[in-house]
């Protein structure tokens, strides 16, 4: 059995990473008087850190001195990324510990490995913090959420996105722009491709669908379009048309059991909650049998909000150490199989398109022929302004068809002279 008894009765925790979330968690595990925080391994021993109470004398900068600490029963992982936090989790199991982590990445990678060796270990790994921040989501699939079959998710699990794309909405003005500003505010990274490109979003949908679905999803097979081609025409024809342009990472799961999971950018309809999750704003909606719909929504990054999710997992695994052999059950990942997934070319999808066509006589007839000819049925044609070169934006809403034949469509009016300049799939 665990020990939860030691010197002066504590629970130890030893801290790998000391930035703006584990700022937040030290300061808030500060008011818990059974927990203390006995080593916390940082990359640069000498940075000046903003935290009042901080005892620097329990900081290091080798991380292995916390995995190997014999007294850490807890160790929390907040360096992200795979080397060396891998290693450092795998070797703080070895060591007798549970882990709370907040990687995505490792976790979207590495989850089945990473899972199967702490159960083999008997220790938990906790996960909250990892998807969408301070948003309960984790914790409620797999406790009172656990009798449902969830069949569809839906969510803005990027910050950074969410926020440019809101700023374009509301300014009308151009990605690159709107970049600019919030990376010199700060809102958005140096190299912001992690974010931008659906990088994150994937990561974070993969291990929220294995998690729902109850069946492993490869981070591979995983669509992923981020958001730098959206333009700000496409949030104005997207407003007049009800709509608001959202990157969505979302997984469903067919009647036969097969998962569609994927991160792109989407047209959500202003009816729906998540047109309403604007900047930073993260939200996840889930669909399931008995429970219907439920949306969470709220802050998916930031100090607090994020320790708010280390800590609970924290105080969740050290409520139990020491009262039973077999902690958490409820909370352990066991997947029995891998999910059989759906190709993105097979599925079937409502889009928006925008065509830059030249102005003559039957051009709307030509696209829509090409269109009947290729089994897709439009919702709606407009033709939105001729520009002084004498070509036109068309833009087209289709019914549901498959991807596979809209990719060839787009082809064929290409080739018959018009730019596809957007092609963004419609909330259904
Ligand atoms: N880069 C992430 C975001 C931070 O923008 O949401 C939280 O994982």
């Amino acid at each position: 059995m665990d020990k939860n008894i030691n010197k002066n009765g504590k629970i130890k925790i030893g801290l790998i990473g000391l930035g703006t979330v584990g700022s937040g968690v030290y300061k808030t595990l500060e008011s818990f008087k059974n927990i203390e925080v006995v080593k916390i391994a940082v990359r640069n021993v000498n940075k000046k850190r903003n935290i009042p109470n901080l005892d620097e004398s329990i900081i290091t900068g080798d991380p292995y001195e916390v995995v190997n600490d014999p007294e850490i029963q807890i160790v929390v992982e907040l360096i992200g990324g795979l080397n060396p936090a891998f290693d450092l989790i795998k070797t703080a199991i070895k060591n007798g510990k549970h882990i709370v982590t907040a990687n995505k990445e490792l976790l979207a990678k590495h989850g089945e490995e990473l899972f199967t060796f702490a159960e083999e270990h008997n220790k938990v790994v906790l996960y909250e913090a990892a998807i969408a921040g301070g948003i309960p989501i984790i914790m409620p699939i797999k406790t009172i959420l656990a009798g449902n079959k969830i069949t569809r998710i839906e969510a803005i699990l990027n910050g950074t996105t969410n926020y440019i794309l809101t700023k374009m909405d509301m300014q009308g003005a151009s990605y690159e722009q709107v970049l600019n500003e919030a990376q010199a505010l700060g809102y958005a990274e140096a190299d912001p491709t992690g974010d931008v490109e659906g990088f994150d979003a994937a990561y974070k949908i993969t291990t929220l669908a294995t998690l729902a679905f109850r069946k492993r999803i490869k981070i591979e097979d995983v669509y992923r379009e981020g958001i730098t081609k959206v333009r700000s025409e496409d949030m104005q024809a997207a407003n007049d048309l009800g709509y608001k342009i959202k990157l969505i990472a979302s997984a469903y799961l067919d009647e036969q059991g097969r998962a569609d999971v994927r991160v792109h950018p989407m047209l959500v309809s202003k009816k729906s909650t998540l047109a309403h999750i604007d900047y930073v704003t993260n939200a996840v909606s889930l669909t399931g049998h008995p429970v219907g719909s439920v949306t969470l929504s709220g802050p998916g990054a930031g100090e607090f909000p994020t320790a708010s999710s280390v800590v609970g997992d924290i105080l969740a695994i050290a409520a139990e150490l020491g009262t039973t052999d077999y902690l958490l059950p409820m909370m352990r990942c066991k997947h029995e199989s891998d999910a059989e997934m759906i190709d993105i070319l097979d599925t079937e999808n409502k889009y928006y398109i925008s065509i830059n066509a030249q102005n003559n006589k039957g051009v709307i007839g030509t696209i829509g022929t090409i269109c009947a000819q290729n089994d897709i049925s439009l919702a709606s044609i407009v033709q939105r302004c001729v520009s002084d070169d004498n070509t036109a934006d068309i833009t087209v809403i289709t019914e549901l068809v498959k991807e596979k034949n809209m990719r060839n469509a787009i082809k064929l009016i290409e080739q018959d002279g018009n730019k596809v300049n957007s092609l963004i799939r419609v909330q259904v």
